[in-house]
C-alpha cells in the first residue's frame, strides 16, 4: 500500500502564510517518501492549489456539505474544491463531531458525495479516553467505519485516518502497540466489509515518533496536525 502523509491545518494559516509555507516546500517536496495532502482552511484553499501547481502535492479541504450548491449559508462545496483542483475531502474528523455535532449518519452521506464527484474522501475514526478506558474502542471504531460507509463505493478510492481523540493536540502519542492493535482492528472491520483503504494514524505525530509509528502493522501513513504547520517539522515526518 503506498504511504500517505497528509497535513491538517486546522482553522490556521491565512492565503499568504499558505503561499509563504508552500515556496519553501515545493523546494523540499520530492525528498517525500509518499504522497503528500495538504489540508489548509477553506479560504486559504485557492492559495494553496496556486502555489502547488505542477508539484506533486495534493490538496484537498477538511469538510464539504453533501450538496454541490443551493441554499445552504456557510457550507463548503466539494464541486468547488473539485473545479479549483483539489483531490480529496477530510470528513468526520473529531472535531467535527464533537464541536459541529457531525452525525454517521451525515459522515455517510459525505463520503458518498464527495466519491461522486470523484474526489478521495478520506474519513476520520477514532475513540475517546473513556471509550478506550471501558475496552469499547473496538466497537466504537466498527460503528464508525459500519455506519460512516454504508453508502460508499467499494470500487472507489477512500482513505481512512484513524485518531484516537484522547492524542489529537494533546502530546500524549498511542504507543506503537496500541497502534499497531488498533490498526490491526481497523484492517480486518474493513475487509469484513468489503473495503481496501490505506490506514493512517493521527493524534501527536511528531518527527522523533514518526520512524517508529511508520513501522507498525497497517499503518500506511500520517494524518498531522500541529507538527505540519512547519516545513521542517511535516518533511521530517514525511521521509519516514
Ligand atoms: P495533532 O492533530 O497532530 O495536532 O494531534 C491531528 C489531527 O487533528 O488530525
Amino acid at each position: 500500500m503506498k504511504k500517505i502523509f497528509a497535513a491538517n491545518w486546522k482553522l490556521f494559516k491565512t492565503p499568504a502564510e499558505t503561499r509563504s509555507f508552500f515556496s519553501k516546500f515545493k523546494e523540499v517536496v520530492g525528498q517525500a517518501t509518499g504522497e503528500v495532502v495538504f489540508f489548509p482552511s477553506a479560504i486559504s484553499l485557492e492559495a494553496a492549489v496556486e502555489t502547488t501547481k505542477g508539484s506533486a502535492i495534493k490538496i484537498g479541504s477538511q469538510n464539504c456539505y453533501v450538496q454541490a450548491q443551493g441554499a445552504f449559508t456557510g457550507e463548503n462545496s466539494a464541486q468547488v474544491v473539485k473545479e479549483i483542483g483539489g483531490t480529496y475531502i477530510l470528513i468526520g474528523h473529531s472535531e467535527r463531531r464533537a464541536i459541529f455535532g457531525e452525525t454517521d449518519a451525515l459522515i455517510a452521506d459525505k463520503v458518498a458525495f464527495v466519491q461522486s464527484l470523484g474526489l478521495t474522501p478520506m474519513l476520520c475514526i477514532g475513540e475517546t479516553l473513556a471509550e478506550r478506558e471501558a475496552t469499547h474502542t473496538f466497537r466504537v471504531l466498527e460503528t464508525q467505519l459500519h455506519l460512516g460507509l454504508a453508502k460508499a463505493d467499494k470500487s472507489k478510492p477512500i482513505v481512512v485516518a484513524y485518531e484516537p481523540v484522547w492524542a489529537i493536540g494533546t502530546g500524549k502519542v498511542a504507543t506503537p502497540a496500541q497502534v499497531a492493535e488498533t490498526h490491526t482492528d481497523v484492517h480486518s472491520i474493513l475487509t469484513k466489509l468489503g473495503f481496501t483503504a490505506p490506514i493512517l494514524y493521527g493524534g501527536s505525530v511528531k518527527p522523533d515518533n514518526a520512524g517508529e509509528l511508520i513501522k507498525q502493522a497497517h499503518v500506511s501513513g500520517f494524518l498531522v496536525g500541529g507538527a505540519s504547520l512547519e516545513v521542517d517539522s511535516f518533511i521530517k515526518i514525511a521521509t519516514v
